[in-house]
């Protein structure tokens, strides 16, 4: 596992884009697996500024969200496909029929809607990148804990936390789902490379459960210890219950030193 701890969000929300940046200037037909969530926000503004800099083109790329709720349309503004519309998707040049996320209609057969989302990342090839948040509980995408670590995209029951934390996103009078499709971790550690983004002092034990605690489907994103290839982009108050956090330092320095990237 890499671990990069940055001194704030914004060069957090840079550390990501320029993995981004890296993977389509080598691939530029990549396939990203995209996140929601105001983590992500300052990783997608970068993302637009890089675009409208010209120093990288969405044209060839396609994308899959982790997670979309169920019960909400799409045009709803608390939609996970609204979101990405308004915070990305309409501000670049992605062709936006090459923009999955795992609806399913509330008359529909989630098993199915499931089945389908998984084929259609392996039809496009596998997830290349895929940038993830956490949850204050440890929860990706919505699995949350006691999820399967083994599972594949899949509706899930968020937990009343879930919920609370949010709750902060809608309004009085809007409806809050509490079920959603997602991703399950199998699927997350199928991809072939993952970047985690924290920040914020809110989210220090659930980054120190998924970094140095055991693996277990009490904290999902620890079973990021079994992925190939992850990241975890921290910014110091997240960072601030890692017990080895000077060790990861060093090696984050050793590794520019040696590899000449910051
Ligand atoms: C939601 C999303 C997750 C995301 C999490 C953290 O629950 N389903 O994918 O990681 O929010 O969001 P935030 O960055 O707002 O803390």
């Amino acid at each position: 596992m890499e671990i990069v701890i940055l001194p704030n969000s914004v060069e957090v929300a840079k550390f990501g884009a320029r993995r981004v940046k890296a993977l389509i200037e080598k691939k530029p037909a990549a396939v990203l697996g995209l996140a929601t969530g105001s983590t992500q926000i300052a990783l997608y503004r970068e993302l637009i500024r890089c675009y409208e800099n010209n120093e990288i083109s969405f044209r060839d790329v396609t994308t899959f969200n982790l997670d979309e709720y169920i019960g909400l349309n799409a045009a709803d503004s608390q939609s996970y496909r609204n979101y990405m519309q308004r915070e990305f998707f309409e501000a670049i040049d992605i062709d936006e029929r090459n923009t999955l996320l795992p609806t399913c209609d509330v008359h529909a057969d989630p098993r199915k809607a499931g089945d389908a989302y998984e084929h259609a990342i392996a039809q496009a090839g596998g997830i290349d990148l895929q940038m993830l948040g956490i949850g204050h509980n440890g929860h990706v995408g919505f699995n949350e804990p006691t999820s399967s670590l083994s599972s594949r995209t899949r509706i899930k029951t968020l937990t009343q936390n879930t919920v609370a934390a949010n709750s902060r996103l809608f309004g009085d009078d809007e409806f809050q789902p509490h079920l959603a499709m997602t991703m399950g971790i199998g699927t997350i550690l199928d991809t072939r490379s993952a970047v985690l983004l924290a920040t914020g002092k809110d989210k220090a034990q659930a980054v120190r459960d998924a970094i140095e605690g055991p693996v277990s489907a009490m904290c999902p994103a620890s079973a990021l210890q079994w992925h190939r290839e992850v990241s975890f982009v921290l910014d110091e108050a997240a960072a601030a219950k890692l017990s080895l956090a000077d060790y990861y330092r060093w090696v984050h320095q050793e590794k520019c030193r040696i590899l000449d990237e910051s």
